[in-house]
């Protein structure tokens, strides 16, 4: 299996959980953990809420040991907030990940997220006092740049690398285009080039080829998943299996997403410590997302919309068993 180093940490695989904001609950991490995996980051959480003491922010910092290595991913605008609140939650983190690519209003409202690439210096004076203020390794999440007309990924990447970064992750879009257009993975290659900590490429990997592709085409070290993991977490096991050995797995059947969707609510009861509310609201959401793809599914997101408990929502999703994904 190939191993990949991040400063101390060993990642062993090449495919990583990106970041996602209200869904990488620890139960979700360590399910696309199981399936295949090798990195898994937490959702953004805010430096400024970590260094308050609030209660938000530290439990989204939560992490367990089954799941490491976790890399957690704070977003702020302040070195020194962002220094002390990784000093704060270092313990709970084998790898300190730097917001610079969030196109969030709220977020880049306060001059964090992809509006830190505005100034790729101030980047560079948050990767170093981080950097300062840890032992673990820190890395640094960017996009294209902040604009399609300032595309300063390799001016921004150089920086946070002679800054201290151990790794550097490009979701290849810019700020201003959101989601929207292709990933433009020539800019990760520019980067591989560019640097020598490891560099993770992400966008738009939907499919095993689309992984293997990636890894060829760009030549970065690690491969992460966002939207193509929701409600679908086998698509770890189909990229692992197909980079390492060639194999296509079929997509699941319904009855296969139904197991780990068993498997999703079990870990959450164990490891999500959630609130009656939040819990159902979490169940929920995540069988909705587990139905893309199976025939019935949007009559099925109807229904589970409206179901009330994990009884319900499990009697929903079965309605779906005779069926298989397209
Ligand atoms: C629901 C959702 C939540 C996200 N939350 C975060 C986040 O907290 N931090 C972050 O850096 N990126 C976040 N992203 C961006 C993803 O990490 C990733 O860069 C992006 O989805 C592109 O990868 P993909 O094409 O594989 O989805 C989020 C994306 C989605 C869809």
């Amino acid at each position: 299996m190939d191993c990949v180093r991040i400063g101390n940490v060993e990642v062993r695989g090449r495919l990583v959980l990106a970041p996602l904001a209200d869904i990488n609950k620890p139960s979700f991490r360590l399910l696309c953990k199981e399936k295949g995996a090798a990195l898994v980051y937490t959702e953004m959480i805010n430096a400024e809420g970590v260094v308050r003491g609030g209660s938000r922010s530290l439990d989204l910092a939560r992490t367990l040991s089954a799941e490491r290595p976790v890399s957690v991913q704070l977003f702020g605008s302040r070195a020194g907030t962002m220094s002390k609140a990784a000093a704060e939650i270092e313990k709970r983190a084998d790898i300190i990940d730097i917001n610079a690519g969030c196109y969030v209003h709220r977020v880049t409202k306060q001059g964090a997220g992809c509006a830190l690439m505005k100034n790729p210096q101030g980047i560079g004076d948050i990767v170093r006092e981080v950097v300062g203020a840890v032992k673990t390794p820190v890395t640094v999440k960017i996009r294209l740049g902040p604009s399609r007309k300032n595309r300063n990924y390799l001016e921004v990447a150089k920086i946070a690398e002679s800054a201290g970064a151990s790794a550097i992750a490009l979701h290849a879009r810019s700020g201003d285009t959101g989601f929207g257009g292709a990933a433009d993975w020539s800019a990760i290659r520019e980067i591989k080039e560019a640097v020598s900590v490891p560099v993770i490429g992400n966008g738009d990997v939907r499919t095993p080829q689309d992984c293997a592709r990636m890894l060829e085409e760009t030549g970065c070290d690690l491969v992460m998943i966002g939207r193509a993991a929701l409600g679908n977490p086998h698509v770890f096991e189909q990229c692992s299996r197909f980079i390492e050995s060639g194999e296509l797995l079929p997509a699941q059947t319904a009855s296969e997403r139904m197991k780990d969707l068993r498997r999703l609510f079990e870990l959450h009861e164990k490891y999500d410590r959630p609130s009656t509310h939040n819990d159902v609201v979490f169940m929920r959401q995540h069988a909705m997302m587990f139905t893309t793809g199976l025939e019935g599914g949007v009559v099925a997101r109807t229904r589970l919309s409206n179901a009330d408990d994990r009884n319900g929502i499990l009697k929903e999703f079965s309605s779906l068993l005779s069926r298989t994904v397209r």
